[in-house]
C-alpha cells in the first residue's frame, strides 16, 4: 500500500514537473516569437547615417524638382508670397488666428517697433470640437468667428479704440493651401485626421471673412500663412540668422528662405526681395531610402489620406503613438505576454504622442509610468518588468527613427542653401573646414520637439552625424515660442494696409 502511494506521488511529482517544464518551454517559445517581431521592427527602422545621407540627397532633389514645376514632385514647395519677414520696424496691435491642429488660438499682438519686442500677447486657446473636424466649412468657421468675437469683445471691453483703423488679422491656417497672393489661397487637402470636403479647394480666407460678417466683427485678414512660415517669420525677427523653420508637432513641415530666381515655377511673379518663403509641405515627401515598416504600410492604408503624407506619417505626433499600438497588438495577438488581446489596443490613435514620450522617459526602477499607462489606456494590467521594458524598447526604436528622419529633412534644406557644409547649394557654399561658414539658425516648433526630451536629443545626434561636428556647430535650431500665432501677427503688421513702411528687406 505505502509503496502504491510512493508510485502515485512519484508520478504526480512527475506530471506537475513536466507541466512546469512544458509551460516554461511555450513560455519560453512564445517571448521568443515576441524578440523576434521587435528584432524585425529594429531592423525595419534601422537608420545608419549612410541611409540618412540618401534621405538628405533625396529631399534636396525633390526640391529642386518641386520648385521646378508644379506637381514636379511630391514636395509641393508652395508659393508663400511672402517676400519680406517682419524686421522689427512694425508697429500697433494686430490679431492671429492660429488654426491647425487639436487646439486652435486666438491672439492679441502688441508690437513696439523694435526687433524682437512685443510689448504684450493676450492668447485664447480653445479644443477644436471633435465634429467640427469633419462637419462643414460653415460649422467650422462660424464657431471660429464666434470665439473670436468673444476674444476680442473681452480685450477690448472699456478699452479706447486702439487706432481708427480696422482691426486687422493674420490668418495661421497649417494645411496645404495653394496660396493665390499673401492673403488669400485655396485648400488643396486636408491632413492631420480633417476631413470637411465641402472646404478642399475653396478659398480659405473668404469663408473666413464670410463668418466674421455673419457673427458682425470688423476685422480683416491682411495674410494666410502656414505655420512653418508664421515660425519663420517670428524666428527671424527675434534673431536675423534664420532661414528655415521646422514644426514638428501634431503635423510636420518645413519652409525656408528660397533665392527668386531658383523658384522656377514663379516666374512671372514679382517678387521685391530677391527671395520668397517656400512652404515645402514637407510631411508629403516620400522616398525610397525611408525605412518603412508593415505598420507603416497599415496606418498609410487605413488613414483617411492614403499615400499622402507618408514622412510625416513616420515623423510627427499624431502617427508615432499609433505605430507602438499597432506593435503592441501584433506582439499580444501572437503570444500571451500582454494578457488577454485587450480590445483597447484595436482603437486608432488611443496611444497619443504624450503617454508615447512618457513611456519612453519612465525612469523609475519599475517603469512605473509604463505600468499605468498599460493599465489606464489600454487596459493591460499585470505585465511584468520585463515586458514593461520591452514597451519602452518599442517607443525608442519608434522614436528615434522619426527624428532622425526629421534630422535628414533639415539636412536636405541645409543642402540646398548651401549651408551643410558640402561645397554646393544655391547659396554658394563654404568647405567643411571654412572657418567663415555662416551662422545658421533653423527656427524650430511642436510639442515632438520642444516636450519630448528624448525626441529632440535623437535629432541632434542624428543631425551631427550628418553634418559632422565641424558643420553641425553653427546650425543653431532655436525653439520659437508660439511662432505659429505670433508670427501671423508680424506678418500681418508687415504686410498690413496701414504699413506700408513697415516693409522689410531680407
Ligand atoms: C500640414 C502642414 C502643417 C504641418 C504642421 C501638416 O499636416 O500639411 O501644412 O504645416 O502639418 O502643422
Amino acid at each position: 500500500m505505502g509503496k502504491v502511494a510512493a508510485g502515485v506521488a512519484a508520478l504526480a511529482a512527475c506530471a506537475v514537473a513536466g507541466v512546469v517544464v512544458g509551460r516554461r518551454v511555450r513560455s519560453r517559445r512564445k517571448w521568443k516569437r515576441v524578440v523576434g517581431v521587435l528584432k524585425e521592427l529594429e531592423e525595419a527602422c534601422e537608420t545608419p547615417v549612410g541611409r540618412l545621407r540618401q534621405v538628405v540627397d533625396a529631399m534636396a532633389v525633390e526640391m529642386h524638382a518641386g520648385l521646378a514645376s508644379e506637381g514636379g514632385s511630391k514636395l509641393k514647395m508652395l508659393l508663400t508670397f511672402v517676400d519680406h519677414l517682419p524686421t522689427g520696424s512694425e508697429i500697433g496691435t494686430y490679431y492671429a488666428l492660429d488654426f491647425g491642429g487639436t487646439n486652435f488660438r486666438v491672439l492679441r499682438v502688441q508690437l513696439g517697433g523694435r526687433r524682437s519686442s512685443i510689448l504684450s500677447q493676450d492668447v485664447e486657446q480653445r479644443p477644436i470640437p471633435q465634429h467640427l473636424m469633419t462637419s462643414t466649412s460653415e460649422d467650422l468657421f462660424d464657431f471660429i468667428a464666434s470665439t473670436l468675437k468673444q476674444f476680442v469683445e473681452k480685450e477690448e471691453n472699456g478699452s479706447e479704440p486702439s487706432s481708427v483703423r480696422a482691426r486687422e488679422l493674420g490668418l495661421t491656417f497649417s494645411f496645404p493651401v495653394r496660396q493665390l497672393s499673401i492673403h488669400s489661397g485655396i485648400l488643396i487637402k486636408w491632413t492631420k485626421g480633417f476631413a470637411i470636403e465641402d472646404m478642399v479647394g475653396k478659398e480659405v480666407v473668404g469663408l473666413l471673412e464670410a463668418a466674421l460678417v455673419r457673427s458682425g466683427l470688423d476685422m480683416r485678414a491682411a495674410v494666410l500663412v502656414n505655420d512653418a512660415v508664421g515660425t519663420l517669420a517670428l524666428g527671424h525677427y527675434d534673431d536675423a540668422d534664420t532661414v528655415a523653420a521646422v514644426i514638428i508637432g501634431t503635423g510636420t513641415n518645413a519652409c525656408y528662405l528660397e533665392r527668386a530666381d531658383a523658384i522656377i515655377k514663379c516666374q512671372g511673379h514679382l517678387i521685391t526681395s530677391g527671395c520668397m518663403a517656400v512652404n515645402m509641405e514637407w510631411g508629403n515627401f516620400w522616398s525610397s531610402h525611408l525605412p518603412r515598416t508593415s505598420y507603416d504600410i497599415d496606418l498609410d492604408l487605413e488613414s483617411p489620406n492614403p499615400n499622402d503624407q507618408g514622412f510625416e506619417k513616420m515623423i510627427s505626433g499624431i502617427y508615432l503613438g499609433d505605430i507602438v499600438r499597432r506593435v503592441i497588438l501584433r506582439m499580444s495577438q501572437e503570444s500571451d505576454i500582454f494578457g488577454p488581446v485587450s480590445s483597447r489596443l484595436s482603437i486608432p490613435f488611443i496611444l497619443q504622442a504624450p503617454l508615447l514620450a512618457a513611456m519612453h522617459e519612465d525612469d523609475s526602477p519599475e517603469l512605473k509610468e509604463v505600468d499605468k499607462i498599460l493599465k489606464e489606456t489600454l487596459e493591460i494590467s499585470e505585465v511584468s518588468l520585463k515586458v514593461r521594458k520591452l514597451v519602452v524598447r518599442i517607443c525608442d526604436v519608434v522614436t528615434r527613427r522619426a527624428a532622425r528622419l526629421a534630422a535628414a529633412g533639415i539636412g536636405g534644406i541645409l543642402k540646398k542653401i548651401g549651408r551643410d557644409g558640402s561645397g554646393g547649394g544655391v547659396a554658394g557654399g563654404r568647405s567643411r573646414s571654412d572657418p567663415e561658414m555662416r551662422r545658421t539658425v533653423v527656427a524650430i516648433e511642436g510639442g515632438l520637439y520642444t516636450s519630448y526630451m528624448m525626441f529632440r536629443e535623437y535629432l541632434h545626434e542624428a543631425l551631427n552625424e550628418i553634418l559632422g561636428e565641424d558643420v553641425a556647430q553653427h546650425v543653431i535650431l532655436k525653439v520659437t515660442e508660439d511662432g505659429s500665432g505670433i508670427g501671423g501677427a508680424l506678418l500681418a503688421a508687415a504686410n498690413s494696409s496701414s504699413s506700408v513702411d513697415n516693409v522689410g528687406k531680407w
